[in-house]
């Protein structure tokens, strides 16, 4: 199974399923990591293991259209089976869904429908919910919108800053997203 991962920052995901693969634990190959923007920490980590990056940077173009047309199309070069949202925090367009649509998974540190959009940990705090968690799902082209793969629950302490439960939420989410790859692989 061919994926290409798509990624706006860290990239703690992404290792995951890198580590994942080169410890041979995860049967998929990482065909391409692509970006949103230059300097993400998530090329960078990509680079450094030999996989193929690219990136098709927002502000290069002069509308929304423009650039979700190019970013299906660095996508589309590496023949995907899957593509991974992880971590991409832009909205793709209908385009985008058109070409990749049922195979486009993404990862949301919140238990969907509740809390989508760019702070999901941050909103969960504020309402006051005493369980939040991370969903691995299809991504439409709505925001964290889309078919639910997987849940899994993470209780928030009254110690917790939006990082601390951020990072713990991440530790499950890892191994969501590794184990939901699995699943799909093994099934293709
Ligand atoms: C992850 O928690 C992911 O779920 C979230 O960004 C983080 C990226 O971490 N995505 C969203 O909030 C999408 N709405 P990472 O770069 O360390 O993998």
């Amino acid at each position: 199974m061919r994926i290409v991962v798509l990624v706006s920052g860290t990239g703690s995901n992404l290792q995951a399923v890198i580590d994942s693969v080169a410890a041979g634990d995860l049967d998929v190959e990482i065909a391409a990591v692509g970006a949103d923007r230059p300097g993400t920490y998530g090329v960078e980590r990509s680079a450094a293991a030999g996989i193929p990056t690219f990136v098709v940077d927002f502000k290069d173009y002069a509308d929304r259209s423009d650039w979700n047309t190019a970013l299906t199309k660095a996508v589309a070069a590496y023949d995907p089976d899957v593509v991974v949202s992880s971590g991409f925090m832009r909205i793709v367009s209908a385009g985008f869904i058109d070409a990749f649509g049922g195979k486009y998974l993404n990862t949301h540190p919140a238990l969907l429908p509740a809390f989508p959009g760019a702070h999901g940990v941050r909103d969960a705090m504020a309402y006051g919910v005493k369980v939040t968690g991370c969903t691995v799902h299809w991504a439409d082209a709505g925001v964290d919108t889309g078919p639910i793969i997987a849940q899994e629950a993470v209780s928030i302490e009254d110690s917790d800053t939006e990082e601390t439960l951020h990072e713990r939420i991440k530790v499950v989410e890892r191994r969501l997203l590794v184990s939901t790859l699995a699943s799909l692989a093994a099934a293709s």
